[in-house]
């Protein structure tokens, strides 16, 4: 029996199962345990971590944590862990795809098209007794329909929003780490540009003032990937001076953003909370599965869905 510590209370009954089998440790409040709860943990001899995209966890938290044996992050990306030096602790780190594949993809259409047709702007419209009469020049939207859409990265989420997109008649550009459409010309080219590409080095900051200045003036930018892919203060010029006529974000850079972020004060932003994968049956499924990777590392045996395999080389 192992000592684990889950960093949330998750949906369905997951951790009931790893309960069973182990010594198992929940965090109970809303807000995520501080580095230093995590850290005493650790030092504590904790050797299953159970962690979500809030949890980071760098380098100096693994240095400390000599029992650690497996690492299970309850999401598809694993950007909020030091992967490199979970792998020279020897500790497997364990991710959450395909689960939520088709969920994120929703999101993504639900968020080109609620941009597109400013349903935001028309629901508090409605709400607040604005809306007087019907009106032939009233919040007049885009076509999504027809239209060209430019994904920056192509993986699985990526290509489940490809596939909706067929369905909308739309012209698909891809711009992959590995080639298609360059980025400039993807930029140029589409009226809706949706990101679909881990946070890396490489991404941190790819969609900045000079990516936002090659978008054309009526194009939406649809960012459900990660925050920090996109500049937020360029893109909050960019939306306040009109250089692109809308952003529907479900990430942002920080999350949450400030109150009195500029970005939000722009009348052309849709902006959700990091909702991407947020039904009932994708989080118990991504519950189900950071579990079996923490019972199976926990065994001995290698992760179903890993993010450094390297580390059983
Ligand atoms: C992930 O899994 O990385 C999403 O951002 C949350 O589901």
């Amino acid at each position: 029996m192992a000592r684990c510590f889950v960093t949330r209370t998750l949906p369905g009954d997951a951790v009931e199962r790893l309960a069973r089998e182990h010594d198992v440790e929940v965090w109970p409040d809303e807000m995520p345990p501080s580095r230093e709860e995590i850290a005493r943990r650790l030092g504590d001899g904790v050797e299953g971590l159970l962690t979500l995209l809030t949890d980071p966890i760098d380098g100096d938290l693994l240095a400390g944590a000599s029992g650690l044996r497996a690492i299970a992050n309850y999401a598809v990306g694993s950007d909020n862990v030091d992967v490199g030096a979970a792998t020279a602790h020897g500790v497997p780190v364990g991710t959450t795809p395909d689960v939520l594949t088709e969920t994120t993809a929703d999101l993504t259409f639900a968020l080109m098209l609620g941009a597109a047709r400013r349903l935001a702007e028309g629901d508090a419209v409605v709400r607040s007794g604005g809306w007087r009469t019907w009106e032939p020049r009233a919040l007049l939207g885009r076509d999504v329909y027809g239209a060209t859409l430019g994904l920056v990265g192509v993986g699985r989420i990526g290509a489940a929003v490809a596939r909706r997109a067929e369905g909308f008649g739309m012209e698909v550009l891809c711009h992959r780490r590995s080639g298609g459409v360059a980025l400039d010309e993807l930029l140029e080219r589409s009226d809706f540009v949706s990101l679909h590409c881990p946070l890396t080095e490489d991404t941190r900051g790819l969609i900045d003032a000079r990516a936002l200045g090659r978008m054309k003036p009526t194009a939406v930018l649809v960012n459900t990937a990660r925050g920090p892919i996109v500049d937020t203060g360029a893109l909050a010029d960019a939306l306040h001076g009109g250089r692109i006529v809308a952003a529907a974000l479900d990430v942002t850079d920080p999350e949450p953003l400030p109150a009195d972020h500029p970005l939000l004060a722009a009348p052309n932003l849709l902006v959700v909370p990091h909702i991407g994968s947020a039904t009932h049956a994708t989080r118990a499924a991504m519950a189900d599965m950071a579990v079996d990777n923490l019972l199976a590392a926990l065994r001995g045996e290698p992760m179903p869905c890993c993010a450094n395999p390297e580390v059983y080389g």
